[in-house]
């Protein structure tokens, strides 16, 4: 405590008494003592913190607060109820403090050690801002926050709007590329589902049982309440089916999101270096309506991502699939992290490629042998090779979307710079058309290596298609390969295949595969596996370990978390609510649901006076406003929940309404302002 004043550390005790679900629940009794009164003791055990402030409201609600505060000797500083952001403010402004801890007094089990951690965090990092919730890898209710008082003065400045004012930080995270932002992770792993914290009757009752036990074992730190849990399982169990912060998730719906002029101003500038603004065709500007959706995104966490603007949105695209977890995910984080600290790139092969390989042999019934890719376009085109080297013929059949590589782009409406040559050996077909696959076979006898094919995506196979297929392949020699890029690690552990009940001859994995990290791989028969090492198939980066350490962390996860069966569950929920919206409002005409729970798709359909384009402008620009990250699919990750669900369900009835009006009214072009998106580049 022996700071000097220009040093000056205040902890800061947010309370008040008008809880919307536990109403007065910081004064509720546990084992015999106020709920705040815990928190002020172990506020006081922090190290490093020269002042305790109890900070409530001015409401008449909270003078119980004020009187406590006095009776117990402890400073408190009453300010506005809503805008806590302007109460802290009002403090550092008349103590002139340098550093600032926030504390809530709904955390009774606080742990002064860890408290102390993140503000030593905060000064050895210089950072502006400091907590242990980001990720989230602590127990819920030990949330601490860090921060210089010259932080949080810049926000108080800056920061407009309801959700800004009332939740003290979230200006400040919203908006790190203006703060130097650092996070205390916890040492131990799985911890953050579990539920410390005070909001609920439940909670409540959850915190007696530890309490009480506390006062035999001694409360010394976390490690405690852990002892207690572990020893009593069923204790967590009272609260458990709680969602981590959940009232501030509910806030933290926007109004209507309207203000992209960051994302159009950073377009500007990109387009002078960067062809399209962007690295991929579906993120650019010819896929999002510019002016009326972001452009660029800064951060994610869980389910949500911001942009530019500040903006926050419930992502429905996941970065085109890769993110299955969700955005900053604790244990992928930790997987990458560890392994930074070993090297990225090496001079030989390591064993993480063998660890992964093994996994990959485990859950993926056609695996036998394994190589690695960066994308997806790598494997498939691996496949491809291998099947060609294997049956010595050149011809391929392609069903679906399998990357950007001449082989199969040349097969598109975007084959400009594919020679001739190379676009006559591929040839398309639609997925359930069995006698295009046998005319084909028939036209080219034994010219055929291969046939690639996504096993599913929007339309499930009809009858004995799949089966069928496989038989008529296997007769004329033909290498039967899944592109599994998209189904993969997402509809179910062993990709479309184990879903299917089908096991081609080789597969190709990708996206969701690292979720997020640049990894895939191409798998199958050792028989042709075994042409690798006739082929090339050689990259510098193919053993990168970052990648392969979050891979072998994902197919974990996915494993220990029943990740893929959460997302089927989600995902089911979300589906049942759209397809009620569009009969609510009538829309049949002109949208389609397609797909499966881990991902389905919304198929706009247009007519004689509604262009698609148009209508998909509409949509995408209706959900953004309604905070809903959108192209044309509902791409499903483990991180959406409840409220999310809530959310989304909330964003597509406005959208639908909004759809319907306008189509009654036959006044879309003045709607959208003459910003149109271009037609989608067509490929399933
Ligand atoms: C089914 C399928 N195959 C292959 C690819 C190509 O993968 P990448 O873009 O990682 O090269 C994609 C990409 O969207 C895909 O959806």
């Amino acid at each position: 405590m022996a700071n000097d004043n220009k040093n000056l550390t205040i902890a800061v005790i947010q309370a008040r008494m008008s809880s919307t679900r536990l109403p007065g629940k910081v004064l509720h009794k546990l084992d015999g003592k106020p709920v705040l009164t815990w928190v002020i003791e172990s506020a006081k055990k922090i190290e490093g913190v020269d002042k305790i402030i109890v900070a409530t409201s001015n409401d008449k609600s909270d003078d119980v607060i004020a009187k406590f505060c006095k009776s117990n000797s402890v400073d408190v500083f009453r300010g506005h109820l809503e805008d806590v952001l302007s109460r802290f403010a009002a403090i550092a402004r008349k103590y002139k403090p340098k550093y600032m801890l926030r504390i809530t007094a709904d955390c009774p089990l606080l742990d002064s050690g860890v408290a102390a951690q993140v503000l030593q965090l905060l000064k050895t990092t210089k950072s502006d801002y400091t907590s242990n919730t980001a990720p989230p890898t602590w127990p819920n209710g030990l949330d601490v926050e860090a921060f210089t008082s010259s932080a949080l003065l810049k926000a108080d400045k800056a920061a407009k709007g309801d959700f800004f004012r009332e939740h003290l930080t979230s200006y400040i995270y919203s908006n790190r590329q203006s703060f130097k932002i650092s996070n205390l992770e916890c040492p131990l792993p799985g911890l953050a589902n579990e539920r410390w914290t005070l909001d609920t009757e439940e909670d409540l009752l959850f915190l007696k049982e530890v309490t009480k036990r506390l006062r035999k074992n001694k409360f010394k730190s976390y490690i405690s309440v852990l002892e207690i849990l572990d020893k009593e399982p069923k204790l967590r169990k009272i609260n458990s089916n709680l969602i981590r912060n959940e009232s501030t998730i509910i806030k933290s719906i926007p109004k209507r999101i309207t203000n992209f002029k960051n994302s159009a101003k950073l377009l500007t500038q990109a387009e002078k270096l960067i062809p399209l603004g962007s690295q991929t065709f579906s993120k650019s500007k010819l896929q999002f309506p510019v002016g009326h959706a972001p452009l660029f995104l800064t951060h994610g966490e869980g389910s949500n991502v911001w942009d530019v603007d500040g903006n926050k949105y419930i992502d429905l695209i996941n970065g085109l699939l890769p993110v299955v977890l969700g955005y900053n995910d604790p244990d992928i984080n930790y997987a990458i992290k560890s392994q930074i600290d070993n090297g990225i790139s090496f001079s030989l092969a390591t064993k993480l490629e063998y660890d992964l390989a093994q996994r990959l042999v485990d859950i993926i019934p056609c695996a036998e042998k394994v190589r690695f890719g960066k994308n997806g376009s790598d494997v498939t085109s691996a496949a491809i090779r291998l099947a060609r080297a294997y049956t010595g013929r050149d011809r391929v059949i392609v069903c679906g979307y399998h990357g950007w590589h001449d082989w199969y782009i040349g097969s598109t409406t975007r084959k400009k710079g594919v020679p001739k040559a190379v676009q006559d050996l591929t040839h398309t077909v639609a997925y359930n058309d069995l006698e295009s696959v046998e005319k084909l076979l028939q036209n080219y006898k034994n010219e055929f290596a291969a046939m690639i094919m996504e096993p599913i995506n929007f339309a499930p196979p009809q009858g004995n298609y799949l089966k069928d297929l496989q038989n008529l392949l296997k007769k004329s020699g033909v290498v039967l390969i899944f592109d599994e890029i998209v189904s993969g690690f997402r509809m179910a552990l062993g990709g479309g295949q184990e879903y299917l009940g089908i096991t081609p001859d080789l597969a190709t994995f990708g996206k969701a595969m690292g979720n997020g990290m640049p990894i895939s791989a191409v798998t199958g028969r050792a028989d042709i596996m075994n042409e690798m090492e006739e082929i090339f198939f050689s990259g510098t980066f193919g053993g990168e370990t970052l990648s392969l350490a979050a891979a072998i962390a994902l197919i974990d996860k996915l494993k220990s978390h029943n990740v893929i069966k959460t997302i089927w569950s989600t995902g089911n929920k979300v589906k049942q609510e759209i397809q009620k919206l569009i009969d609510q409002n009538k829309l049949a005409e002109y949208v389609v649901l397609k797909g499966h729970a881990p991902l389905s798709l919304v198929e706009l359909k247009g007519n004689n006076n509604i262009e698609v384009p148009m209508l998909r402008t509409l949509f995408i620009k209706e959900m953004v406003a309604n905070g809903i990250l959108i192209n044309s699919t509902n791409n499903i990750s483990f991180a959406h929940n409840k409220l999310d669900i809530l959310k989304i369900t909330e964003a597509y009835s406005t959208t639908f309404k909004k759809m319907a009006k306008v189509i009654c009214q036959g006044n879309i072009s003045e709607e959208l302002n003459g910003v149109i998106i271009q037609p989608v580049f067509k490929v399933r």
